[in-house]
């Protein structure tokens, strides 16, 4: 049996915040944030909106792509950074309730920005071992809820988003989820990480707008990690399965910044338009950046049955990895 994706899906808030909106809040331009990220707007929830009810949005479109229904869902698999309750319990759950998938088991998966790269590849184990025959995967996240609105150099970067994907068991037919490598490098976990509200620094009082307790990141060093691990997954995937680069139609990578995926571009001697890029319009996403881009491109005609891509994710952990799938 080989673990297919049968059903993609995605919702994005109905709200765009433009860079010139968010130049009212902090001192920031359009230029400078298209110059130095390719970002020219972000959608972000409503007040009213958490990580489960965009993610059972997407899950919902997922489903009716892949023409099943959630009662055929054995395992829910919710990757988040911004769950809608500190740990507990888990958002996959509150989907789960949301969709009516009364026999599926339901977790969060945390690796922040590769969270969808991981979980495909936790979906293929489960569904090539026999023990699940439908996953549903979903990356949903609200960072507009845990940037710091007064730190010019992250709020601007982060959206909010949700996209989802079906998992099934099918006879191998050559298609698939080929091959994954993942990756994880937590001696820097601390270039990028929410410095209080979790068990190592509770808050304080109840102290909620703490300023440790929202994302702090090292730009720069993350920055030099992503543009090093792209090359390394894509280098390492090709040479796994003997490919080139000419076999893969879209890299599908995690929708940071333009820039990063440039640098790769050249240190790769990888063509540009391999690339799939949405950022423009939904910055970053964080683990729901590869869905989303997903439900773009087939909605779009740019992917279809038999098309090879590679999608790439990179993170806070650090995390990094990458999975190679036929469609
Ligand atoms: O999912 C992974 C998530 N992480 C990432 O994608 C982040 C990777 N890192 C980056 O994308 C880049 O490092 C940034 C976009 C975050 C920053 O770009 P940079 O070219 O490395 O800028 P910098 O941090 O070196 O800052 C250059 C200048 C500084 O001013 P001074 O000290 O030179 O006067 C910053 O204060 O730019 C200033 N700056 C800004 N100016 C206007 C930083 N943010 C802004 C801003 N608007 N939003």
């Amino acid at each position: 049996m080989q673990a297919q994706v049968t059903g993609i899906g995605a919702y994005v808030p109905e709200r765009r915040m433009s860079n010139d909106e968010i130049a009212t809040i902090v001192d920031t331009s359009d230029e400078w944030i298209r110059s130095h990220t390719g970002i020219g707007s972000r959608h972000i929830a409503a007040d009213d909106e958490a990580a489960s009810d965009l993610g059972a949005r997407a899950a919902e479109r997922a489903l009716t792509d892949a023409g099943i229904s959630a009662l055929d869902v054995d395992m829910i698999l919710l990757a988040t950074s911004t769950p809608d309750y500190p740990g507990l319990p888990s958002t996959a759950c509150i989907v789960q309730d949301r969709i009516g998938a009364e026999n599926a088991a339901a977790m969060d998966l945390v690796a922040a920005c590769s969270g969808f790269v991981y979980g495909l590849e936790t979906a293929r184990a489960y569904v090539e071992s026999g023990l699940a025959k439908t996953v549903l995967l979903i990356g949903s996240e609200v960072y507009s809820r845990i940037v710091n609105w007064k730190d010019r150099s992250t709020c601007v970067l982060f959206g909010d988003g949700a996209g989802a994907a079906v998992i099934q068991a099918q006879e191998s037919t050559g298609t698939g989820i080929r091959a994954s490598y993942l990756r994880s490098r937590g001696s820097d976990a601390k270039s990028l990480y929410r410095p209080a509200g979790g068990s190592r620094t509770p808050l304080a009082d109840g102290d909620t707008t703490d300023e440790r307790s929202f994302l702090y990141m090292d730009g720069r060093r993350v920055y030099n990690f992503a543009v090093s691990v792209l090359v390394e997954i894509i280098t390492t995937l090709l040479e796994r399965e003997q490919l080139t680069i000419d076999d893969i139609d879209y890299i599908v990578p995690h929708q940071a910044n333009i820039r990063i995926l440039d640098a790769a571009a050249r240190r790769g001697g990888i063509p540009k338009d391999k690339f799939f890029t949405n950022l423009e319009e939904f910055a970053n996403t964080s683990a729901a950046s590869i869905p989303i881009a997903l439900d773009q491109m087939k909605r779009s005609g740019l992917i279809s049955s038999g098309s090879t891509i590679m999608t790439i994710g990179f993170g806070s952990g650090l995390t990094f990895g990458g999975n190679l799938i036929t469609l």
